[in-house]
């Protein structure tokens, strides 16, 4: 675990996130109007996979179950997903936890599930080719009533449960609590609710004996809601989600990678820019990105299904790559983005 710790948290790279549930792939495929098939998905997670150049901004890739079991097309011949990342020079990780559901009694709230037999699954998927895992828990945000304790405690303890089952495979957990960035709310009652989740979840991952230093922190970054009037600037997002994080965690976890939440990749690469700008940042944890949409999102419309669009599509990944590789030495300018 220490040596995936070292390799996927070596500085100037980050995370590609490509782990979208069935459901959720087929929503992004329809709506660049590409057919929602199984086939369709494997060309897709292919093609980012098989991006050649992709080791030299990114150190992991998260995936589905589905993509980790298949093998993907790298141009020559149908190869293994652990062979693709391999000469991609990447690790892989993978989502282990099986999606949202209801939470009773709680309108509108959601709990995480897939604790049961998880134990076995963590050693399958170690002997498919995973060093590190992902689970996810999300809150919604309104100015009252959510999140509900019950959520943030029920999504905190689930969180925990995972991650300690994770050390015990030797996997290194991804720890994911997600406050959701639906609805007007402010970046304050933002920072509010994030700070909230962060300590019920170190609360339970102390408790139930994980150790901090072998884990990953994939938080959302302090932003209002999508919804809201105003949209915050970059040195904003910066202040309250590195006070947020200085507030909430241990300076034992060694890392953080952030999630994007449906900011656009320009958005998402000037806010990460700006955590790394700021004067006298010393972080005790190393800060970089786990971004899926904010990486995947101009490849995913350039592709549009079509081989011959492969390239295009794949330079454009490694263009949001290298912005955000840029993010971390604060280099990332607006006219980067100028092709
Ligand atoms: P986004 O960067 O699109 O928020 O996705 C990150 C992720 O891994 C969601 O679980």
């Amino acid at each position: 675990m220490i040596d995936t710790l070292r390799a996927l948290l070596v500085s100037g790279k980050g995370l590609l996130a490509m782990d979208e549930s069935v459901g959720t792939c087929n929503q992004r495929l329809v709506a660049a109007g590409i057919a929602p098939t199984p086939e369709m998905r494997q060309a897709y997670r292919a093609l980012l996979l098989g991006t050649p150049q992709l080791g030299e901004g990114i150190s992991g890739v998260i995936l589905h179950d589905e993509t980790l079991r298949q093998s993907l097309d790298n141009g020559r011949a149908m190869v293994s997903t652990a062979q693709l990342a391999q000469d991609a020079g990447v690790l892989i990780g993978i989502k282990v936890d099986l999606g949202t559901q209801d939470l009773p009694g709680h309108a509108g709230e959601k709990v995480t599930e897939g604790l049961d037999g998880l134990g076995p699954r963590l050693q399958a998927y170690r002997a498919l080719g995973a060093r590190f895992a992902k689970w996810r828990g999300v809150c919604s945000v309104d100015d009252l009533a959510r999140p509900s304790l019950a959520c943030i405690e029920a999504n905190a303890h689930a969180l925990a449960r995972y991650a300690g089952l994770c050390q015990a495979a030797g996997l290194v957990p991804i720890v994911e609590p997600e406050v959701l960035m639906a609805g007007p709310h402010s970046l304050a009652r933002c920072q509010q609710v994030t700070e909230a989740l962060l300590g019920s979840v170190f609360s339970q991952l102390q408790r139930q004996g994980v150790a901090l230093e072998l884990l990953i922190l994939k938080p959302n970054m302090v932003i209002s809601g999508l919804d809201g009037p105003q949209q915050d600037s970059a040195a904003d997002v910066a202040r309250a989600t590195l006070q947020c994080l200085r507030r909430a965690v241990p300076a034992a976890v060694p890392g953080i990678v952030l999630l994007s939440g449906g900011q656009s990749g320009p958005q998402a690469s000037s806010r990460l820019n700006a955590l790394h700008a700021v004067p006298d940042a010393s972080l005790p944890w190393a800060v970089s990105f786990s971004f899926a949409r904010a990486l995947q999102h101009p490849a995913l419309e350039i592709w549009a299904g079509q081989a011959s669009q492969q390239g295009a599509a794949r330079a454009a990944l490694m263009h949001r790559v290298r912005c955000n590789v840029a993010a971390l030495r604060g280099r990332y300018t607006a006219e980067l983005e100028i092709p």
